[in-house]
């Protein structure tokens, strides 16, 4: 279906030509004073100067041909000249029966699909998830699946950190800890064991003892990167390690995800990409991008009109090392082999945004991706605490993401049980839902890109610009269905009766449009705000009328097709948003 602020700037379009000027000065927009109209056109002064008349007589003429047309109860040409319209009733209704009886509520594929890879979560094996992670989990996974929605083909890869210098940690904190372990044997010519040497919860002690360790004992941290460069120089003992480390780290990490409605399609790792590194660097030297700068081998990337200092790009550390930088490089080799994307999107910390500005211009400029793929950088803030700081537990330490999401769990669990009869499992299974809605919408309900307070009171609140609140109203819409028992199937929505009916209807209609906006852009939180707003309208009509006891049949049934559309809608932007409604709250 045609988004509707399209369909109304065909008819002011057609009214500008049919008045004697250019179409092009024809296009509608939301009016900016909803208190006067719903919409605007604006066209009427830049066309004054390219007819050489006043404004409002263009302006004038334009509106006499729009009070002709059935789609208008209000058209107005007013000083200096602009073009006030508001929608006839009847043709809201037209379009909300459309969308009512679409199945994807108006809102078609794109007519041009792109392949996509989304680079997100970015874990790093066998430490814990703590809550930086939580940021690029939540926004990718929106990301992909409002693409998704829209058509576009989606790979989301969770791109796991699994070749640094933790590994090499690991594995010397264990071989101190259980140091007769085959894995330590270099003459051992044996099968190695497939009972990992470790629990999850071994795992995850290991790591921050050896990291403190290794910063108080200069020669630990050396034996941890004499260990890292074996491993990575393919040492069979430590690969066996490393295997065992990614097992019993990949398992707990798709339980976190899971928690949290994040799936993976693909589980890529940083150590996928090596195998493309050496052929990468000879290509690089042979071609004469890559060139030794103090020992180092780098690759130019500043551009004459940058504004800021752009470093070179390090592919090769002086000792041959790789770093971060080798790896991405090698991945998108990796991913244009494999998936050929049009477009790659790394959803990562706003800080690390330099630092992808260079590897995005190396594989420009190298051409080891095609010029014509999107390379996008969706940097996010930092999630504070109330003290305006970033998120800790109580006494100071990282926060761990299993023990943010218990403590909000927790908090809604209060809530839902609170001075209420609910048998346990069912409050549980509630507040399961109401917690994860409630992380990911005070989450998403930003700009991606700027930093926010988590505070666990005000996104469990029920009411206010909230996930539970949104919740809250789908809940709401699906116990009057029920009490309708929903049979409408053949009826058509009448136009509005009501100011607070009207302006439901007209927020439903920016469906399509929202969600289209929030694709380009990638910008989940213009669903969240649409969602919000939509919420209210509801509510508004909600308490406006008396929908159950309604004695004109055509008028209730008509209400029961405008709630199932409403909550169609809601229910597929939350979707969207990955959480889901529970059937009551
Ligand atoms: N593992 C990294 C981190 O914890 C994030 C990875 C982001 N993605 C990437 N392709 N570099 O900071």
């Amino acid at each position: 279906m045609n988004k509707i602020i399209d369909q109304i700037s065909e008819y002011v379009k057609e009214a500008f030509v049919s008045a004697g000027y250019d179409e092009k000065y024809g296009r509608v927009t939301v009016s900016n004073r909803p208190d006067l109209c719903q919409y605007q056109c604006n066209g009427a002064m830049p066309a004054a100067k390219e007819y050489k008349k006043a404004p409002i007589m263009i302006a004038g003429a334009v509106a006499d041909e729009l009070k002709k047309e059935s789609a208008f109860s209000y058209v107005e040409a007013v000083n200096p000249g602009f073009i006030n319209i508001n929608l006839s009733d009847e043709y809201i209704a037209d379009y909300i029966n459309k969308m009512s009886s679409d199945e994807r509520c108006g809102c078609d594929k794109t007519d041009n699909p792109v392949k996509i890879v989304i680079d997100y979560g970015g874990p790093n094996v066998a430490k814990p998830l703590h809550v930086g992670h939580l940021r690029s989990a939540i926004i990718g996974e929106s990301v992909k699946r409002i693409n998704r929605f829209v058509g576009n083909e989606v790979v989301g890869d969770v791109h796991l950190g699994d070749w640094g210098l933790q590994m090499g940690l690991i594995i010397t904190e264990l071989k101190k800890r259980q140091p007769d372990l085959v894995y330590f044997d270099e003459n051992y010519e044996g099968e190695y064991p497939s009972k990992p040497p470790f629990t999850i919860a071994e795992l995850e002690d290991i790591y921050p003892t050896a990291n403190a360790y290794a910063k108080e004992h200069p020669e630990f941290k050396e034996e941890a990167k004499n260990a890292t460069f074996l491993m990575q120089n393919n040492n069979k003992g430590y690969i066996a390690l490393w295997k065992h480390i990614l097992n019993v780290s990949i398992a707990d990490l798709k339980k976190n995800y899971e928690k949290l409605n994040v799936s993976f399609e693909k589980w890529g790792k940083e150590s996928d990409a090596q195998q493309y590194i050496p052929d990468m660097v000879k290509y690089m030297k042979d071609e004469g991008y890559a060139y030794i700068s103090e020992g180092a081998l780098v690759v130019d990337v500043k551009e004459p009109d940058d504004t800021k200092e752009v470093p070179p790009c390090m592919i090769l550390k002086s000792d041959g090392a790789t770093l971060y930088n080798t790896t991405d490089l090698a991945t998108i080799v990796e991913r244009r082999k494999n998936e050929n994307p049009d477009m790659i999107i790394y959803v990562a910390d706003k800080r690390q945004s330099l630092y992808f500005e260079q590897v995005f211009r190396c594989a420009k400029k190298t051409k080891i991706i095609d010029p014509d793929t999107n390379l996008l950088f969706l940097g996010f803030g930092t999630m504070n605490g109330k003290d305006g700081k970033p998120f800790k537990t109580r006494d100071g330490g990282v926060m761990r993401l299993e023990q943010l999401l218990t403590e909000i769990n927790d908090a809604v669990y209060k809530k839902v049980t609170d001075n209420k009869e609910i048998e346990d499992t069912l409050a549980h299974e509630i507040a399961d839902k109401v917690s994860i809605a409630a992380v990911k919408y005070g989450d998403l309900s930003n700009q991606a890109s700027k930093d926010y307070i988590f505070d666990i009171e005000r996104f469990s609140s029920f009411e206010g610009n909230t996930g539970p609140y949104i919740l809250y109203t789908i809940v709401r819409i699906k116990s009057i269905l029920a009490k309708l028992d929903g049979k409408a199937q053949d009826i058509t929505i009448l136009p509005a009766a009501s100011d607070t009916e009207k302006d439901l209807m007209l927020k439903l209609t920016k469906y399509n449009e929202v969600i289209f906006n929030a694709c380009e852009e990638s910008a989940p939180h213009k669903i969240c705000q649409y969602i919000y707003e939509l919420s209210d309208v509801f509510n508004k009509f909600y308490h406006d009328n008396r929908i159950i006891s309604e004695e004109d049949d055509n008028r209730r049934n008509s209400w029961i097709k405008l709630l199932m559309l409403t909550q169609k809608v809601l229910e597929t932007c939350i979707d969207l948003l990955g959480f889901e409604a529970p059937d009551r709250m």
